[in-house]
C-alpha cells in the first residue's frame, strides 16, 4: 500500500477528505503522517482519525524548517500532499522529493498565483478582475512557487453577486475533489 504524507497550517478540510476516502475505499493509501508547521486543527483532525500527527514550529525551526519535516517523513513515502501548508519549503527538500510533491491552490494557475497570493487574497484578486470563473489547481511543487506542473484543474463559475466568502467555498467544494483525483493520478503512475 502506498504511503503518503500531509502538510498542513491550516483547517485541514483537504486532509479530511482524504482521511474520509481512504476510510470509505476510493483511494487506495495510507497515511504515515500528519506535519503542521504551526498549531492548527488539521493536528486535530488527523490525531481523531488515529494518524501519527507531528508540530514542527516554523518559528523554532526556521531555517532548518525543512530539514526537520523530512527526518518524520518515511523515507519509501510515495507522495507528500500540501493541503494548505503555508512554508516554503526550501530547494534541497524539493529536490529530494522531485516529482513525489503536490500542492492545493485555489486558483486557476498560473492565473492569481505566486507570492503572497494565498488564502483570501487569492478570491479578492478573482473577485477584483472581473473574471466570470475561478476554481482550484493542483500541482507538482518546483523550487518557484505555484509554477510546477498541472495535475488537475477543475473551474467554478464566479457569479455576480459573490463575496469572498461565497467564492472560497464554492473553490473550497472542489478543492476536495480535485485532490483526490490528483492523489490517484499520481499513485497510479
Ligand atoms: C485551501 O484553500 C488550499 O487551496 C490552500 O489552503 C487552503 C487549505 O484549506 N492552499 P484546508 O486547510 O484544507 O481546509
Amino acid at each position: 500500500m502506498p504511503k503518503i504524507v500531509v502538510l498542513v497550517s491550516g483547517s485541514g478540510s483537504n486532509l479530511q477528505s482524504i482521511i474520509d476516502a481512504i476510510k470509505h475505499g476510493d483511494l487506495d493509501c495510507n497515511i504515515a503522517g500528519v506535519i503542521a508547521d504551526r498549531d492548527c486543527y488539521g493536528l486535530t483532525r488527523a490525531k481523531e482519525a488515529g494518524i501519527p500527527a507531528y508540530l514542527v514550529d516554523r518559528k523554532t525551526y526556521r531555517e532548518e524548517l525543512s530539514q526537520e519535516i523530512d527526518k518524520l517523513i518515511p523515507q519509501d513515502s510515495s507522495l507528500i500532499v500540501l493541503a494548505g501548508f503555508l512554508s516554503i519549503l526550501d530547494n534541497a527538500f524539493i529536490d529530494k522529493w522531485q516529482n513525489r510533491i503536490i500542492n492545493i491552490h485555489p486558483s486557476l494557475l498560473p492565473k492569481f498565483g505566486g507570492h503572497g497570493m494565498w488564502g483570501n487574497r487569492v478570491h479578492e484578486a478573482v473577485l477584483a478582475s472581473g473574471e466570470t470563473e475561478s476554481g482550484c489547481t493542483v500541482h507538482l511543487v518546483t523550487s518557484e512557487i505555484d509554477c510546477g506542473q498541472i495535475i488537475v484543474q477543475q473551474k467554478v463559475p464566479v457569479l455576480k453577486d459573490d463575496t469572498v466568502e461565497s467564492l472560497r467555498l464554492r473553490v473550497q467544494q472542489t478543492e476536495h475533489l480535485a485532490m483526490l483525483a490528483a492523489i490517484r493520478k499520481i499513485l497510479e503512475k
